[in-house]
């Protein structure tokens, strides 16, 4: 429903006005960075998931975002997994998710966003998130590389989409992770190569991974044409997470919030680490507040993300972590953020 009547009322200059007015903080130039020839006004993106088929960009960009996250879509329209699709645990600050990927399909969705009125969207950065469909009518390592390849291919030429996220750790889907061993992720990579997209290519990376393997895919990355990582996806291990709700068994699904906190800050710290200067690192899981934000730039995010924190805060947290981020850094000394991006990352190996 909320997605619905965002929808409709982000049609509407005078209700995108009104958002913008009542939400958004004035622009802070502390905060503007610009990677890969794109300028992000802030570095609170919106995480996939969110807006799956590209309905609200409009008026994501005006509260206060610095980017905003279409998807995951893929190739084909797909349904996604029988409902329910969320379940919510408020005392562990998480939801579990099984939406299984459901969207209205590449083409749809990349029409619908080209379809966004001039003045609607202007020069805001949308990241598309690509998956590969959801059915049993893709399952080999061929039929999802195409389909990957084909929402690439779609997206290629498309000026609103400034960035291309593959996602390669959707858990919750037909045939499990397939991309994320180093040689089926190789496969992928090589065939996203050869699409040559403009847009820079970034990895939505899975959080289940021990450390080596998770350099092993890294290592794969970057033989390619990579420009970051997104680290991380849901947190698939129920039994090792601290939750403070009961959870029973019947509910399916993966961990969104809190419970990715820990292993998503551990992974970015070590990426930054040994591959700060080689990627862009985007960090995700966990942040509700300006302090969650700051730890992950810290400890080597350039960008941040944010999705159960607007779950379950509301649409005005992106403004408010950008104003809290303000202070933080004017606390510490620094005169820009790109002073305190990695400053916990700690000596490389
Ligand atoms: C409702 C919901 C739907 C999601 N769907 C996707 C998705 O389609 N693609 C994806 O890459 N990640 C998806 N995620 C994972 C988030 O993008 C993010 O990586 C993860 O939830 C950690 O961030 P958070 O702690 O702010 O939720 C989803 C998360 C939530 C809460």
């Amino acid at each position: 429903m909320m997605i619905k009547t965002t929808s409709v009322l982000g049609k509407a200059a005078v209700a995108r006005g009104l958002v913008k007015a009542i939400f958004t903080v004035k622009p802070d130039e502390r905060l503007t960075q610009t990677y890969h020839g794109i300028e992000f006004a802030s570095p609170v993106g919106l995480s996939a998931g969110f807006d799956k088929n590209g309905e609200i960009m409009p008026m994501i960009s005006r509260l206060g975002f610095g980017f905003g996250t279409v998807g995951s879509v893929t190739a084909k329209q797909c349904d996604g997994n029988p409902r329910p699709w969320f379940y919510r645990l408020p005392k562990s600050k998480s939801l579990v998710i099984n939406a299984g990927l459901a969207n209205d399909g590449s083409t749809a969705i990349l029409k619908r966003i080209h379809n966004y009125s001039k003045t609607a969207i202007r020069q805001f950065p949308i990241v598309l998130s690509v998956a590969k469909t959801n059915s049993c009518d893709v399952v080999s390592i061929r039929e999802g590389i195409e389909d990957y390849v084909t929402t690439v291919k779609r997206a290629k030429d498309q000026p609103r989409i400034k960035v291309i996220e593959l996602n390669v750790s959707c858990p919750n889907t037909y045939g499990g992770e397939p991309f994320t061993t180093p040689e089926k992720l190789e496969k992928l990579l090589k065939a996203v190569d050869v699409v040559g997209a403009k847009q820079p290519i970034f990895i939505k990376m899975p959080i289940d991974h021990e450390w080596p393997d998770f350099q092993q895919l890294l290592n794969v990355i970057l033989k390619h044409k990579v420009a970051g990582v997104t680290i991380s996806n849901l947190y698939k291990d129920r039994t090792s997470a601290d939750l403070k709700d009961v959870l029973p068994d019947s509910v399916k699904g993966n961990l969104s919030g809190k419970p990715t906190w820990q292993r998503s800050n551990d992974l970015i710290q070590r990426t930054y680490r040994e591959y700060g200067d080689k990627l862009t690192i985007i960090g995700v899981g966990g942040i509700f507040t300006a302090d969650d934000a700051y730890t992950k730039i810290k400890l080597g995010a350039s960008l941040v993300e944010i999705i159960t924190g607007v779950i379950f805060c509301g649409p005005q947290l992106a403004a408010q972590i950008s104003y809290d981020l303000s202070k933080l850094l004017e606390r510490d000394g620094y005169t820009h953020i790109s002073q305190a991006i990695g400053v916990d990352s700690g000596e490389k190996n």
